[in-house]
């Protein structure tokens, strides 16, 4: 799509540049203008890939104070304009200004992360080799290279520091970036952008291109990028890894979280926490998160008194404008979006599930809602809502909330409510998940642990030191005739 405002420089290895068409952004609460993005044409992106391909050697080389200096930069200067950010986000994606400061703050977070990892990332170790005859004066040492250049292609939920998760990583480890933001919010990703260009990486270390999704193909297959770190949803992402067995991909999928509540996590203190805690992070960001919690798995010893908790906890907060402080839920990314949510709650219905508090939509914006008796077989239970949606389920005993919450096609994270920490070593063995949060939510994320999922979910780990590893290889050199 075309308009008539000066449209926003991408980045073209390193530089800004425009192209032939643009991207009108929009806000999802009131349909204005956020800005317009310029779109790279094929040769322009061709360019920022070879350049991405040229320099690889050479930035692999580059000493690591040099690249710790430049994520130091991007995290002052993060700091500096951390209002004008979270406003930036909050406008193109919708999120209430609350959780757009933490995403701004998380992303700072990333990049220092990345900073202290650059510097201890060497690889370096050293084996002696002499166990056996033949190894004798002989010493191993290795160090970790990285594949090529990192094709990442970030989504619209957390439009900055999803795409900090593929950035931040591939420059710590020396390894150039092509960075595809989400057609939604791509002007995010275009600021991050003006933060590198402030710093010294070399040209055609980074590159920032908001390439049309239909014009992504020969991205992905492309030789010279070797990685693909992919976060979004779960046909394409694994459409992704199909076209390309050969490529190191790693995918962020989606997930259908599970807050379990034992029998045990049952004082008035505890009941308060977790139906607070579920509430907000069932509706956070319009439950747009892969790790929102959109199932319930409550115990029958504590159910009854959980219910009203929740559903008074979901009915208090704050819907409304995103630029708001006091917001807590906002617009979903767009009204298709809203109206997905409300196809699915009314498929639920209509198969007997029963809607206790929400259930309305107006325009984007869909009701913070909660739902019981949800078959089995629903779309709201067994696919991702990614909507401000939850379904309770009454179960008797641990080992059948594990069940019910083993029974997903995802395996991203998982929360459980108990005090027991024998049960939370069990549920750390039996639930199919990449990460077991005890006593919170599934939504619970730190940005430098190991982030990802198991079974349809995903494969691969993010985390700022995990990515690293993911984008090298370890690579060997033995010396011989050692006197050890
Ligand atoms: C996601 O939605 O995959 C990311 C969640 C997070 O970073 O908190």
């Amino acid at each position: 799509m075309t308009t008539a405002t000066s449209p926003q420089a991408f980045w073209l290895a390193g530089r800004p540049a425009t192209g032939d068409d643009t991207l009108e952004v929009t806000s999802p609460w009131d349909g204005r203008t956020v800005g317009t993005a310029s779109v790279p044409t094929p040769e322009q992106t061709e360019e920022a890939v070879a350049a991405a391909a040229a320099v690889a050697d050479e930035f692999a080389a580059t000493p690591a104070y040099v690249r710790a200096a430049a994520l130091d930069h991007v995290v002052r200067r993060l700091g500096e304009r951390a209002e004008e950010i979270a406003r930036l986000i909050s406008a193109e994606n919708g999120k209430p200004m609350k959780w757009a400061r933490i995403e701004v703050a998380r992303c700072t977070s990333v990049f220092r992360w990345a900073a202290d990892e650059a510097r201890r990332f060497n690889g370096g170790t050293a084996q002696r080799l002499d166990a056996d005859a033949g190894g004798a004066g002989r010493l191993a040492l290795t160090r970790r290279i990285p594949y090529g250049p990192v094709l990442g292609i970030a989504p619209f939920n957390f439009p900055l520091n999803l795409c900090a998760h593929k950035v931040a990583p591939a420059l710590a480890a020396g390894a150039p970036i092509i960075l595809k933001p989400a057609p939604a919010t791509p002007l995010s990703a275009l600021l991050l952008g003006e933060l590198l260009a402030e710093t010294e990486l070399p040209a055609g270390s980074w590159s920032v291109l908001p390439v049309p999704n239909e014009a992504m193909p020969p991205l992905v297959q492309d030789p010279r990028l070797p990685i693909i770190s992919f976060t979004g949803s779960v046909p394409v992402g694994w459409s992704i890894r199909d076209s390309v067995p050969r490529k190191r991909v790693t995918l962020e999928l989606g997930g259908n979280g599970a807050a379990i509540v034992l029998a045990d996590y049952a004082s008035d203190a505890d009941l308060d926490w977790a139906a607070q805690r579920i509430a907000t992070f069932s509706n956070y960001q319009g439950g747009q998160s892969c790790i929102s919690v959109q199932r319930v798995i409550a115990d029958t010893a504590v159910y009854d008194r959980l219910l009203p908790r929740l559903i008074s906890a979901v009915e208090s907060l704050v819907t409304g404008d995103p630029a708001d402080d006091a917001t807590d839920v906002g617009p979903l990314v767009s009204e298709d979006a809203a109206r997905r949510v409300e196809s699915w709650v009314e498929e639920a219905t209509a198969a007997g599930a029963k809607v206790l508090t929400g259930g309305r939509r107006q325009g984007a914006s869909y009701q913070p809602t909660v739902l019981e008796g949800v078959p089995h077989d629903a779309k709201v239970a067994c696919e991702e809502v990614f909507g401000p949606v939850l379904s309770v389920t009454r179960v008797d005993g641990e080992e059948a909330a594990f069940a019910a919450a083993n029974d997903s096609v995802f395996g991203l994270q998982a929360g459980l409510f108990t005090h027991d920490l024998q049960a939370a070593f069990r549920a750390h063995r039996a639930l199919e998940v990449g990460g077991v949060i005890v006593g919170d939510v599934p939504s619970y994320r730190a940005d430098q642990m190991p982030y990802g999922g198991v079974k349809a979910s995903g494969v691969g780990r993010e985390g700022v030191r995990f990515a690293m590893e993911d984008y090298t290889y370890e690579r060997v050199m033995v010396l011989t005739g050692l006197q050890l």
